[in-house]
């Protein structure tokens, strides 16, 4: 885009140049995506539609309104965030991930509680999936227990993620067997899709930006943040490795989505054990 050029999204709304910059600089600042100009269109249509909502036509009115505070700030974050996600996505995770567990449940026979993080979760279907792994392994191991901790930046994603509701459309990739073990029986003979409650109770779904993860947020066998960093760039990357080195257990696995890679220093302090899954060596990063 030329540096004075303005868009015009509809009859009513601007967008400039300058504009696209308040927008992605919020977005690096806040919650750490890189904006590249190629969604500058998507993004206009997003925040113009926002802002007929809430009656604005101003985009700079609109924009001085989210730095007072208040709850816009979170429907804005809603609009820059890319929420694609779905039951069991890049499978080969959750075979590892059982596999390890099993190997560590074989080994003993004291009480073992796993300790999972969903970083990124959207609207749950990652943390429900490795629920119901887990869920499964109990039945094989009685010494087993877990909880699961799944957090976004994004509050829409999460109110969606804890109603654990679904469309059939974001079913489609699953079997008859594990529609029958994600989703309750009774809701199904109506053809509607709710994680069972067992499932269910094994989450917590919270709101946790990753450019400011609590010190309570820790002690994790395993973190899966797959499909988020791939927005950050190197640095914001480099700066998340060493948060989730200090939140991961020694032994624990860090698994990342198919495009995303370690980077720097990490890569010293992670060993590679499958595709874009690592396992946390002794040290500090
Ligand atoms: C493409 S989805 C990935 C969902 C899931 N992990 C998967 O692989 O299917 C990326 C998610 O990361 C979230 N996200 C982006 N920046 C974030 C941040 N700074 N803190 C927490 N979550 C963030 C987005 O809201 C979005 O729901």
């Amino acid at each position: 885009m030329q540096s004075d050029r303005s868009v015009t999204v509809s009859n009513d709304i601007e967008f400039s140049q300058s504009d696209f910059e308040k927008v992605s600089g919020f977005a690096k600042n806040e919650i750490g995506l890189t904006i590249s100009e190629a969604k500058t269109e998507l993004l206009y249509s997003r925040i113009a539609r926002r802002m007929r909502l809430v009656g604005e036509t101003d985009f700079e009115a609109y924009f001085r309104s989210l730095e007072v505070g208040g709850c816009e700030e979170k429907h804005f974050i809603s609009l820059l965030t890319t929420n694609v996600t779905s039951f069991f996505r890049e499978g080969h995770h959750f075979e590892l991930l059982r596999k390890i567990i099993a190997r560590k449940c074989e080994l003993t026979a004291e009480k073992t509680h796993f300790r999972i993080w969903s970083a990124g979760c959207s609207s749950g279907q990652e943390a429900y999936s490795i629920a119901l792994v887990l869920d499964k392994l109990c039945s094989v191991f009685p010494h087993v227990d877990f909880d699961i901790l799944a957090s976004d930046v994004d509050d829409s994603m999460l109110r969606k993620a804890k109603s654990g509701q679904y469309l059939k459309e974001e079913t489609q990739n699953l079997d008859g067997s594990r529609i029958g073990e994600l989703f309750c029986q009774s809701r199904l003979r109506l053809g509607e899709f709710e994680v069972k409650p067992k499932l269910k109770s094994r989450v917590s779904f919270r709101n946790i930006n990753l450019m400011n993860i609590g010190a309570e947020v820790a002690g994790f066998d395993f973190i899966f943040c797959r499909n988020v960093v791939i927005y950050f760039d190197r640095a914001t990357q480099d700066l998340l490795w060493k948060q989730f080195h200090c939140r991961i257990k020694d032994g624990g696995v860090l698994f990342l989505g198919q495009a995303e890679r370690l980077s720097g220093v990490a890569e010293k302090h992670f060993k590679k054990i499958g595709i874009t899954a690592f396992e946390k060596t002794k040290g500090n990063l």
